[in-house]
């Protein structure tokens, strides 16, 4: 059943009437309203599934797990789940575990440690995304090594055939560089078609180039099919955000920067935030915000304040998120004390 058909802004007479008869018909044996077509998978439901989520960032991402001090545990799902997480994000670098060559097969034994990471998310009733991250060779010569996006996305999706719907398929993280969004717009139309074929119910998840910026929403030609999320990632004040973070030149001389929650700083943050809700009206489709965070060489309070605020506006506008990340540089869990630290309280919010 379709709730969201229902509006639930401004209910009247005719609102309270038609729920009442949809009640009574939908209880009716004989069914005489249609239910949505069979086997068909609603993306607004399915990205409720991942409304408030984290990402366990630096493990499976790094160029081995562990190389980025975060080895995931069993229990990081539990402790995920318990502290009010609806599911996780799992940035995967699949580029640097295959054969050399076409067909690019991936390592059998990297691809059960990725199992074992959706099995634990499945068995603590967490949705999970998975991803392709930092396939950086594609960024520099996209067409080069195109064939070996479109081979992972064969081998995945074949793997995970037969697997719940509570998992989500990114395409990939952050095309940036020479994947510009022409060409990425040509490699979302294949890869889609390609995982369509093998398997037609997952959800699907993609992003604008340039880094799934959101001002580059615009350029994003959304293919014509169903059941797809689109996600964008949110770090402004970039200024405030990344300062101190290495991978970014000069962000040192921005160490310093705060983030008082003022008014024209807030206000910034609703206009984006507005842009993006109204593009996805507009264009009927769901939105995840799968990356927003301010690194931890900021101070800590304006990242509460920052990461507080955030949080309440993209849940006002009913988009879901997810938290970069879990327990490294962004972290709001302590691998040491192995406790969450205060922007667990930011992070969940009664809605
Ligand atoms: C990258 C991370 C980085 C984060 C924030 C992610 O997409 O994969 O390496 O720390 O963005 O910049």
């Amino acid at each position: 059943m379709n709730f969201r058909l229902i509006s639930k802004k401004n209910p009247d007479v005719i609102n309270i009437l038609s729920f009442v008869i949809f009640f009574i018909l939908s209880c009716d044996s004989t069914e005489s309203i249609q239910p949505l077509e069979q086997n068909k998978v609603d993306p607004f439901i399915q990205n409720k599934k991942i409304a408030k989520t984290i990402n366990l960032g630096n493990a499976l991402d790094a160029p081995n797990e562990g190389e980025w001090g975060v080895t995931l545990e069993a229990e990081y799902f539990q402790i995920i789940k318990s502290a009010g997480f609806s599911g996780i994000r799992l940035p995967i670098r699949w580029s640097n575990h295959t054969q050399a060559n076409a067909p690019f097969t991936i390592d059998e034994n990297f691809f059960k440690r990725v199992d074992w990471a959706v099995q634990n998310a499945l068995d603590n009733n967490l949705a999970i995304v998975i991803n392709i991250h930092h396939f950086e060779e594609i960024f520099s010569d996209p067409l080069a090594f195109k064939q070996k996006l479109l081979s992972l996305w064969e081998q995945i999706a074949r793997h995970f055939k037969d697997y719940p719907d509570d998992i989500i398929f990114e395409m990939l993280n952050e095309p940036h560089q020479k994947l510009t969004s022409e060409i990425w717009n040509e490699f979302i139309a294949e890869g889609i078609s390609l995982i369509r074929k093998i398997d037609d119910k997952r959800t699907l998840m993609i992003g604008p180039a340039n880094w799934n910026s959101i001002n580059s929403l615009s350029t994003l030609e959304i293919p014509n099919v169903e059941n797809l999320i689109i996600t964008v990632h949110y770090y402004s004040p970039f200024e405030f955000t990344h300062q101190g973070a290495s991978w970014v030149e000069n962000s040192d001389r921005w160490m310093g920067t705060t983030w008082d929650a003022t008014n024209t700083q807030k206000e910034l943050i609703d206009k984006d935030i507005a842009m993006v809700k109204e593009w996805g009206i507009r264009n009927n489709r769901p939105i995840f915000i799968g990356e927003f965070g301010a690194y931890s060489k900021a101070d800590f309070n304006s990242r509460f304040r920052w990461t507080e605020y955030m949080v309440q506006v993209m849940q006002k506008n009913e988009i879901s998120w997810s938290y970069w990340e879990f327990c490294s540089g962004f972290g709001a869990w302590d691998q040491q004390t192995k406790k969450w630290n205060e922007l667990l309280y930011a992070l969940i919010q009664p809605n």
